[in-house]
């Protein structure tokens, strides 16, 4: 049944809240999404990841879902979602949902079952523990929630404790009970017959938890990890949702992946294993990151050295290709200096840098205009986690101080500022004030004002989507690193057949010398580039400018 589509897509992924409001009430919603679709269309991306719109009470923004078949009414109805689904077929472009299935919402109807007695039919449907100590006033073990404290909550109704990995609104489901995994085939069946092409499952690494919960070694901030990323059922659970639900359909599945090493993304992406088709891994993510938390300098040489290792994981293993999503900061923040002179190449150069790779590329509303990081107030904040982490620093000044800094850098905040369409009136995101703060800088980062200019960072995504659409070298070519010690310049080739791209991104706003003579690529010719006057043909001396990119052609 499967075609594996997926491989010549690109992805725009929506957070809906942020995309665009239809009704006025400041929250986007699934009817502004049907605005847009010709927008994505124009824009050239055949496939939306579209973070949850289901029902949910929003302590997480819709990652704690109470209703797993029915559509949040801030967002619209069901019949908005066909109509945005038929609209997005219409128009070539595929739907991949949300499944947020290694918890639920404290408030779905199975933890208010759970909750009233032991003996409930829906108790085993969470993971419920007596306390240690003899008055069991002790939590049963000693994980953290991702979101900082404990992730074990107590219960006084029937004393006892249940475990959630991130708030405690979002009660971990028990994938041991075979009832459970039954539930989740069937609301993936329920979303494949209405139409969907597949699911981003969310942390779907922490589903299977070690048995007998043992307490986690010491980590102040992420505890427990190694007895529930990637362990022990995982592919059992995965293989029968697979065989059960995805694999009779032609899907693709991607995982969001935390903690995960390359040997067990093999084991779960490998296509003889018929578990998913990909996963999404933070390992890039993290290498600004020191104690996985503070942000530091990129140094470019690591960076590279996980990329390549990515791209050379086995034939049969597919990877997916970003630098944003909902839960990251925004790249030309992160990896350059947006408020400098070159921010446009930077933002380019960047696109270059990961578009061309092996695998699926994944960009976030906003991304291809350049939206960057905001400047907030402690109070200004709307993100679960970052509050979490302001509380619990705030009785510690010098923490404080340390998380006020970060957070500016790395809150989840910064990506979901209100899309930017145009400089007017709240950037014409919506008609009233919008549900979270606009970056100030709409006036010049702007859709209307980028459309128009054919220079402008948004021209440039079209152009490099249109080029990595369907293009066999990319798809399907090897991968090569050049100059794997550079510590400004990332380089590269993708050869299939005889043909060969050279692709070569200056991460650095100083210009640089290369000697490019191992390339072996003299008299290539320009295909692409971020700068107006780039020379047309390849030779063995490059001089690289300010965040200069650029790829060449030969065949040989
Ligand atoms: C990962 C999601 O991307 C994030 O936004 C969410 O908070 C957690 N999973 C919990 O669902």
């Amino acid at each position: 049944m499967k075609s594996r589509w997926y491989k010549d897509a690109v992805f725009y992924q929506i957070y809906p809240r942020s995309f665009k409001d239809s009704n006025g009430d400041g929250i986007g919603d699934i009817r502004g999404i049907i605005e847009k679709i010709d927008y994505l269309k124009g824009l050239g991306i055949n496939a939306v990841w579209l973070s949850p719109v289901y029902m949910s009470p929003n302590d997480d923004n819709g990652y704690d879902i109470s209703n797993y078949r029915d559509i949040n009414p801030e967002f619209g109805t069901l019949e908005d979602w066909k109509e945005m689904i038929d609209k997005m077929h219409q128009n070539g472009i595929r739907l991949v949902m949300d499944l947020v299935v290694n918890h639920s919402s404290d408030e779905h109807q199975w933890f208010l079952e759970s909750k009233k007695s032991k003996d409930n039919p829906y108790r085993n449907y969470y993971i419920w523990r007596p306390g240690k100590n003899n008055d069991g006033k002790k939590p049963p073990n000693n994980w953290t929630s991702r979101f900082g404290g404990s992730a074990w909550k107590y219960d006084q109704n029937t004393n006892e404790w249940y475990l959630h990995l991130f708030s405690e609104k979002q009660p971990d489901l028990n994938w041991e009970n075979p009832a459970v995994r039954q539930e989740v085939v069937d609301i993936c069946n329920y979303w494949l017959d209405l139409g969907v092409d597949g699911f981003r499952c969310d942390v779907i690494t922490y589903i299977s938890k070690a048995n007998g919960l043992p307490d986690g070694k010491y980590n102040p901030i992420l505890r427990g990890d190694e007895h529930f990323v990637a362990k022990p059922k995982i592919h059992e659970y995965l293989n029968q949702l697979n065989r059960e639900s995805w694999s009779k359909y032609d899907t693709m599945i991607v995982g969001e992946a935390a903690g995960l090493t390359r040997k067990d993304a093999e084991l779960l992406v490998s296509e003889s294993r018929n578990e998913m088709d990909s996963v999404i891994e933070f390992e890039l993510s993290l290498v600004d990151m020191k104690f996985n938390a503070i942000p530091v300098k990129l140094n470019l040489k690591k960076f590279k050295k996980i990329q390549s290792a990515w791209q050379n994981i086995p034939d049969d293993c597919w990877n997916t290709l970003f630098y944003e999503n909902h839960d990251q900061p925004r790249s030309i923040s992160r990896y350059g200096n947006e408020f400098g002179p070159f921010r446009k190449e930077l933002a380019k150069m960047l696109a270059i840098s990961y578009i061309t790779l092996k695998g699926t590329p994944y960009i976030y509303q906003g991304q291809e205009i350049g939206m960057s990081n905001i400047s907030l107030n402690p109070d200004e904040y709307a993100d679960i986690m970052t509050k979490r982490i302001f509380q619990i620093t705030k009785k510690f000044p010098p923490l404080y101080w340390l998380a006020k800094k970060v957070m500016k850098k790395v809150a989840r905040d910064n990506a979901r500022t209100p899309m930017q369409w145009s400089d007017g009136a709240n950037a014409d995101f919506s008609t009233s004030t919008p549900w979270f703060k606009l970056n100030p800088n709409y006036g010049d980062i702007n859709v209307q004002a980028q459309l128009n200019n054919p220079n402008s960072i948004l021209n440039f995504y079209k152009k490099i989507i249109d080029f990595r659409i369907n293009n066999e070298i990319l798809i399907k070519g090897s991968y090569k690193e050049y100059f794997p010690n550079h510590k400004r310049v990332y380089a590269f080739e993708r050869a299939y057949e005889g043909k060969r791209f050279i692709i070569i991104c200056n991460f650095k706003s100083d210009v640089v010398n290369l000697n490019c003579i191992d390339m072996n690529a003299m008299g290539a010719k320009l295909v692409l580039s971020n700068y107006a006057n780039t020379a047309e043909t390849f030779k063995n001396g490059m001089t690289l400018r300010a965040y200069e990119a650029f790829i060449y052609y030969i065949e040989s």
